[in-house]
């Protein structure tokens, strides 16, 4: 798909199919997250890669029951490591750029799943804890996004944006 295109294509799925992802997708999914850039380019992310019912149910309820997580048949939970980023950069790797490379290298993720026909929804919403429990982190890794992938069982309503001209400030 053309890289417009891609943008256009990808909308939140909250129904997937019980069709599996095929594993050269997931590898290609996976290569297009590593290739994000971070910042000085630690990788100060991490990615757990979860497939087992039992652990995309512990999901769904550490995401306040979200129950289509654990529909899916992958679920990548992307994770800060702030230690990675505090070495070179201090408070601000820590509590700033491990987040936001984990941020980035999840939104690679979803939209080469877009690219590859495959449907996503960034989960957001859950108990950090639980999250930790649920997928065995340590505890210095901190949960910043869950993402489901598989094939879409519905087709959401387009959703709106604000207009360009109120979101965009041009400062002369
Ligand atoms: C930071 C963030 C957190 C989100 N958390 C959730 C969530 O917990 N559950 C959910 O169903 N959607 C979640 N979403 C998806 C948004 O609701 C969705 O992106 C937004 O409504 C726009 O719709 P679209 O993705 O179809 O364009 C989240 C999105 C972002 C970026």
């Amino acid at each position: 798909m053309e890289f417009f295109e891609v943008l256009k294509a990808r909308q939140s799925v909250r129904a997937f199919a019980p069709s599996p992802v095929e594993e050269e997708k997931l590898g290609a999914i996976l290569e297009a997250a590593r290739g994000a850039p971070s910042a000085g380019n630690l990788q100060a992310y991490e990615i757990y890669l979860v497939k087992a019912d039992r652990l995309k149910r512990a999901l769904a309820r550490a995401a306040l029951d979200q129950y289509f997580l654990a529909q899916a048949p992958v679920a990548l939970v992307f994770c800060a490591h702030p230690a990675r980023s505090e070495r070179r950069y201090k408070e601000r790797g820590a509590r700033l750029y491990s987040v936001q490379d984990a941020t980035i290298a999840c939104t690679y993720a979803m939209l080469a799943a877009t690219a590859l026909g495959l449907a996503t929804v960034w989960i957001g919403a859950f108990n950090d804890a639980a999250v930790r429990r649920a997928v065995g982190l340590p505890e210095d890794i901190l949960p910043v996004a869950i993402l489901p992938i598989g094939y879409a069982a519905e087709k959401p309503e387009p959703t709106s944006r604000r207009p360009l001209d109120e979101v965009v400030h041009t400062v002369e």
